[in-house]
């Protein structure tokens, strides 16, 4: 079992291992002795496969056990669903020295999330995350929140968790392209900050090596959001191909996978990086080599101009600058602000054949 420390203000651990969701109660016990009531917040998906698991060791522990259960996909982020979950909360009966607990994907993470960060002005939360992408990202960090009709993740808070459980058996169940996805992510944090991991993800069996890899995904968070927890500054390093990648998630009105269009994201932030002389060509030949080896795309048959006009609702833009994340060596990028107007020029370097 792997174990991280988030030393946010509210420090927290992250544990990565085998087998997590049998003593889920016992972790509540310890951490939260006052819980009564245990409300576990799920999709239909992940509940049908993992609900029993977690009712069982909350029972052993003593404590009661209610749960709530979303469909599963991104329509559930919505404000609609969040006032349901506040609904039930209330009507659940559930205080504040009781306990929510997140078990699912990076849906039922940030909803849940944001319904523990305002019932009540704030309840304590675990995440408990079943995809990859949950494990090395959404779940680690606090932030949380919904979509509104004008985008994605536009309502929201920071609001840390008591305790991330990591249960990598979970994962025999995601389906592959959802795994894909996530895979997106793990590159996204080699390309940012881990040469090694870039490596790691070169060699033969993936699978096997997952705890450690998602681990140093988590760690390698962890370590940003350590400097900037409220996302004012190097946070922002997180992003890296999600200023392409939105703006192809919006054009595609979201039926292209969130993994491709950061895939690709990435691809255009590197090329344009590479010819511009700000990175080494051979950081543009691993990360296309990964993708490709993943399965997942590096090109995209938008435009420029229309992923310009796009990308102009990414919460990184600030007035008439915007802040996009920079490949400049392997395992290394930085942030650099441009004026808006420059970024069309940075996305026509990026997309060129
Ligand atoms: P998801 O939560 O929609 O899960 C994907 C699918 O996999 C769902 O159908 C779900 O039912 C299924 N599933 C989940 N776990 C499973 C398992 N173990 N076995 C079988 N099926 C399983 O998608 P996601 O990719 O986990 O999360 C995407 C969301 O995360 C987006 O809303 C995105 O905005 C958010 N996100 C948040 C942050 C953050 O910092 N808060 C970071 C990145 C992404
Ligand atoms: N996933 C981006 C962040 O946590 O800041």
């Amino acid at each position: 079992m792997n174990s991280i420390e988030v030393n946010v203000n509210r420090p927290y651990e992250v544990q990565i291992g085998s087998g997590l969701l049998q003593d889920v109660g016992g972790h509540v016990r310890r951490l939260l002795p006052k819980v009564r009531t245990v409300a576990v917040v799920t999709d239909d998906t992940v509940g049908g496969l993992y609900l029993a698991t977690v009712a069982a060791s909350v029972a052993r522990a003593g404590m009661e056990f209610c749960s709530y259960s979303i469909a599963p996909g991104e329509a559930s982020k919505s404000g609609a669903e969040y006032l349901a979950l506040l609904h039930w909360l209330a009507e659940a009966e559930v205080t504040r020295t009781d306990c929510i607990l997140a078990l699912g994907g990076g849906v039922v993470g940030d909803l849940a999330g944001l319904a523990a960060a305002t019932y009540l002005r704030g309840v304590p939360y675990i995440q408990l995350p079943t995809t990859l992408l949950a494990m090395v990202d959404s779940s680690v960090g606090g932030k949380c929140g919904i979509d509104l009709p004008a985008g994605k993740n536009l309502a929201g808070a920071f609001y840390q968790p008591a305790l991330v459980l990591a249960d990598t058996d979970t994962l025999d169940t995601l389906p592959e392209a959802v795994f894909r996805e996530g895979l997106a992510e793990v590159i996204k944090y080699g390309m940012l900050g881990s040469a090694r991991l870039l490596d790691q993800l070169q060699g033969d069996d993936i699978m096997l090596e997952l705890p450690s890899v998602i681990a140093t995904c988590v760690a390698l968070k962890r370590d940003i959001v350590e400097q900037d927890e409220f996302d004012m500054g190097q946070r922002m390093l997180l992003n890296l191909g999600h200023t392409v990648g939105h703006a192809i998630e919006r054009l595609g009105d979201y039926t292209i996978p969130h993994g491709h269009a950061v895939a690709i994201g990435m691809a255009v932030d590197t090329r344009a990086a590479v010819r511009r002389g700000l990175c080494p060509a051979a950081c543009l030949y691993l990360l296309e080599s990964l993708l490709d080896r993943y399965q997942l795309p590096s090109r995209t048959a938008y435009g420029p101009e229309a992923l310009f006009e796009a990308a102009l609702h990414d919460k990184k833009r600030a007035g008439a600058e915007i802040t996009i994340v920079v490949p400049c060596g392997l395992g290394q990028s930085e942030l650099m602000t441009i004026p808006v107007a420059s970024l069309q020029a940075w996305i026509e370097l990026g997309v060129a054949t």
